[in-house]
């Protein structure tokens, strides 16, 4: 029987195996299909022996063409079996399977099974995904470059131990909002790499506003203040929440919407240009948290109305949980209104104090704002605004 035409053929001289062969091999039979011949041919001492056995182990067959020397015909083989994943289309289950492949590669079957929790659409989903992680690069700034820190004048003792408070306090909220999407990172399946790149953006953020408020209490020379219990209380809450919805809720919107507040009255009321410089700065990275936390719960309630009551009722878990705690505690409160009002004079405080009320009303007002842009009625976005944690975040 005449031996089948053989597809491709491929002249190795003299090249061995081990000097990079098998990667010809490997080129010219990929372009095979399955049952089809390469002819090599090749002159290196090695290669009649070890040609049948990488063939072997590659799972092709190998023979010797009759009647020509040094000259073999391989027959590829199917390979190993593969699914393929499209990059465009977003699925909205993800396969434990496909692991940590990119979306778009092609996964070779027999692959470990990776133990990520979150790999529905729904979880963790948001639109407007790729906007925000482009800002997010875009608008990454430097606390050694980008502060004005040889402006920093000599302050009063007292305002300026208030700023190193407030950024004591400004500092441990920082790390609430960094451990809250760390945890959730390891969790998510790598097909939803949107989300995961958005939210590692959001941890990077922290990271950076972590060093730059704790260098500022420094700097001044007081040093760090005191850390509540209350607080840390709230936080708590808050770091160990184990549903992605529900964190993201109570974090992005609520938390973090409230700090946006809280960092634009910094920059207004800052005694001296690098707390303002800083305050603004950090108030623009968390407009894009805030931004994300509102899609990713736009896109989940748009799915699961039903949603809404388990945020609702979120809320209201925690203020009890944290019933304990009257108010903002008192080394904050104090702060801000020796912060605002410039000094310790009677009038200062008067001016600080009034301040700090607004702060506390216009917080309020925009988490209404902001949660009836959710789609809550005017009533239970009043009433989850006044639940929420007296710590801001
Ligand atoms: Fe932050
Ligand atoms: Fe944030």
């Amino acid at each position: 029987m005449p031996e089948p035409k053989a597809r491709e053929l491929l002249d190795l001289e003299d090249l061995a195996l081990h000097e990079g062969a098998t990667v010809l091999l490997r080129l010219k039979l990929a372009q095979l299909a399955a049952g089809e011949w390469l002819e090599v041919r090749g002159d290196s001492a090695e290669l009649a022996e070890g040609l049948t056995a990488w063939c072997r182990k590659e799972g092709h067959r190998c023979e010797r063409a009759q009647g020509v020397a040094h000259t073999y015909r391989i027959e590829a083989s199917a390979g190993i079996p593969a699914t393929s994943t499209s990059r465009m289309e977003i699925r909205e289950s993800a396969e434990p399977s496909w692991g940590l492949a990119p979306r778009g590669a092609r996964v070779e079957a027999g692959g470990p099974e990776f133990a990520f929790t979150l790999r529905e659409k729904r979880e963790v989903w948001a639109r407007e995904l790729n906007a925000i992680y482009k800002q997010a690069v875009a608008g990454q700034w430097s606390a050694a470059r980008d502060i004005p820190w040889d402006e920093l004048p000599k302050l009063a003792p007292e305002v300026e131990r208030s700023v190193a408070q407030v950024m004591t306090f400004l500092t441990e909220n920082e790390f609430a909002a960094l451990y809250v999407p760390a945890r959730f990172i390891a969790r998510i399946h790598p097909h939803y790499r949107e989300v995961v790149e958005v939210l590692a953006m959001q941890v990077a953020d922290e990271a950076r506003h972590a060093e730059a408020f704790t260098r500022r209490a420094e700097v001044g020379g007081a040093g760090l203040g005191i850390t509540a219990t209350s607080g840390q209380l709230s936080l708590k809450t808050l770091v160990e929440e184990p549903d992605f919805t529900t964190a993201t809720f109570l974090l992005c919107v609520m938390g973090e919407g409230t700090f946006l507040t809280l960092l634009k009255f910094i920059g207004e009321h800052a005694p001296d240009p690098v707390t303002s410089a800083l305050a603004l700065l950090a108030h623009r990275d968390e407009a894009r948290h805030v931004a994300f936390g509102m899609e990713h719960l736009r896109y989940v309630f748009e799915r699961e109305p039903e949603r809404k009551a388990s945020m609702d009722a979120a809320v209201a878990r925690r203020s009890w949980m944290l019933a304990s705690i009257s108010g903002l505690s008192p080394y904050v409160h104090d702060a801000l209104v020796i912060m605002a009002g410039g000094g310790v004079e009677p009038r200062q405080i008067r001016t600080g104090a009034h301040r700090v009320s607004e702060l506390h009303r216009e917080m309020d007002r925009a988490r209404r704002e902001r949660l009836q842009s959710l789609g809550f009625a005017p009533e239970a976005a009043a009433r989850m605004s006044v639940y929420h944690t007296k710590n801001f975040m």
